[in-house]
């Protein structure tokens, strides 16, 4: 697990692809977000990380600045495994490390868009319950938050700019 390197670029882009891939040869959205998320004003360099084995890139992990009412909080994602390397643990290790250094770094809250069947076994609960709404209410349940300051901010939370044009 490590902070990803503008030299593992096209590897990360590569793995995205795939893993995100919807069998039809398009380009998956989240390909193009993530190189967006790389140039953007959000971009934080230590909340990019990568799963590396055997210097091969396996995993990867993009949390970017977004706004609650004004207020910082990290936006995670996407968050992309290599295929035939999933239900392996990697997905929760970049997580785990994504907490770490958040909590770390003094921010108060994670929120992500993302399977309710996954993300509530590494804390993250219904943002709704924290007070934090929604880009797009039609998200619902699965617009997920890890609160980690005690009072995290409250209101609605906006993306970096990226996530606008998707
Ligand atoms: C989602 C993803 C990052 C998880 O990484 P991973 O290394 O496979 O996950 P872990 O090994 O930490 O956890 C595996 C567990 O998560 C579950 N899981 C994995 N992806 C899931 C998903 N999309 N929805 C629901 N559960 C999921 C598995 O069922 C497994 O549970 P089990 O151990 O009880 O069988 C990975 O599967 C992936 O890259 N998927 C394709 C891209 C994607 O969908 N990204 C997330 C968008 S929100």
């Amino acid at each position: 697990m490590r902070t990803e390197q503008p030299a593992d670029r096209p590897a990360v882009l590569n793995l995205v692809a795939r893993a995100f891939a919807a069998g039809d040869g398009s380009e998956p959205v989240e390909s193009r977000l993530l190189a967006e998320l790389y140039a953007c004003d959000g971009f934080l360099p230590e909340f990019s990380l990568v799963a590396e084995d055997a210097g091969t890139v396996v995993g990867q992990v993009i949390s970017t600045r977004g706004w609650i009412d004004g207020a910082p909080a990290l936006g995670l994602g996407p968050i992309a495994v290599e295929p035939d390397r999933q239900r392996a643990g990697i997905g929760a290790a970049l997580l785990a490390e994504t907490r770490r250094r958040a909590e770390a770094a003094g921010e108060s809250v994670i929120v992500l868009l993302g399977s309710t069947d996954y993300y509530p076994r590494f804390g993250y609960r219904p943002a709704s319950e924290s007070g934090i709404q929604a880009p797009n209410p039609a998200w619902g349940e699965n617009f997920m938050a890890l609160p980690l300051a005690s009072v995290p901010p409250t209101g609605a939370f906006a993306y970096a700019e990226p996530f606008g044009r998707l």
